[in-house]
């Protein structure tokens, strides 16, 4: 079994990413005053295609691989990422169930390391339950099992007994740290986690990104875990966004 996966750039409008005409033309004008600056069409919100393209292809490889277990977005947000997900397993393997967990009220109270970051705060994001289920039913994709709560209260509760994928999305140092011990230790020899916002300075640095696409939290917790495994976290080019991804031992 195998599928396209236009329907990333066509399902988030996503399909343009070269400077428009209007753009290149603005462009050509900075260039002849000597103006140091460059239009570019605005980055999406929540991640970009290049992110979505990494969700894609390793969440294939492992229904490629046949790896066992079901299916986890942690930070779902208003479903794109979901519907990703939800297509591919829909597509080639209808028999593993998704499931999506959020607030959906956006981030929690901030503390600890968190706070110290200042990049984010409490609220951040917040996309209601009621859109995330409009997306899918205006796609006509079945539903995942939706855990609506706060990580803390939902994981490990809520997870599914084997885990073949996962994507951990949490932008925090507090939500990446409760979530990632109860999602490895479901995961499948072979089983993929994909982090978002892992950014490694030292991997791929890129001068002048806001807080936002560095979610310097994330690989603090990423590293306090894998300090004392076998996995080791790699980086996953997306642009402005960075992923990081370890596959299970
Ligand atoms: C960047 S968004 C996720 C984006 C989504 N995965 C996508 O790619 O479209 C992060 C999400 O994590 C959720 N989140 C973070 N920490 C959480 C926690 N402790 N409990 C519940 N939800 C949390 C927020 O509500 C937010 O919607």
């Amino acid at each position: 079994m195998s599928m396209d996966n236009a329907f990333i750039a066509t399902t988030f409008d996503w399909d343009h990413r070269t400077p428009t005409a209007w753009q290149l033309f603005m462009n050509k004008a900075f260039r002849k005053l000597r103006l140091p600056m460059r239009l570019t069409p605005a980055p999406s919100d929540m991640a970009n295609v290049e992110a979505r393209m990494n969700l894609f292809h390793l969440l294939e490889q492992v229904i490629a691989y046949k790896v066992p277990g079901d299916v986890v977005d942690l930070g779902c947000n208003a479903g794109d990422s979901t519907i990703v997900m939800q297509k591919v397993v829909s597509t080639l393997s209808p028999e593993r169930q998704v499931h999506a967990y959020d607030s959906f009220e956006g981030l929690p109270e901030l503390t600890g390391t968190d706070v110290a970051d200042g990049v984010y705060g409490k609220g951040y994001m917040a996309a209601p339950l009621d859109l995330f289920k409009r997306k899918f039913d205006a796609l006509g994709l079945r539903h995942p099992h939706i855990h609506k709560g706060w990580f803390q209260d939902t994981v490990p509760q809520g997870l599914p007994e084997r885990i073949a994928f996962a994507l951990i999305d949490g932008d925090l140092y507090e939500s990446t740290k409760h979530v990632l011990p109860h999602v490895y230790a479901r995961m499948a020899p072979g089983a993929i986690g994909m982090i978002a916002v892992y950014y490694d300075e030292k991997v791929l640095s890129r001068r002048g990104l806001s807080g936002g696409y560095r979610s310097p939290g994330v690989k603090r917790a990423c590293d306090e875990f894998f300090a004392d495994k076998p996995e080791k976290v790699h980086v996953l080019y997306a642009n402005e966004y960075s992923n990081g991804y370890f596959r299970k031992q």
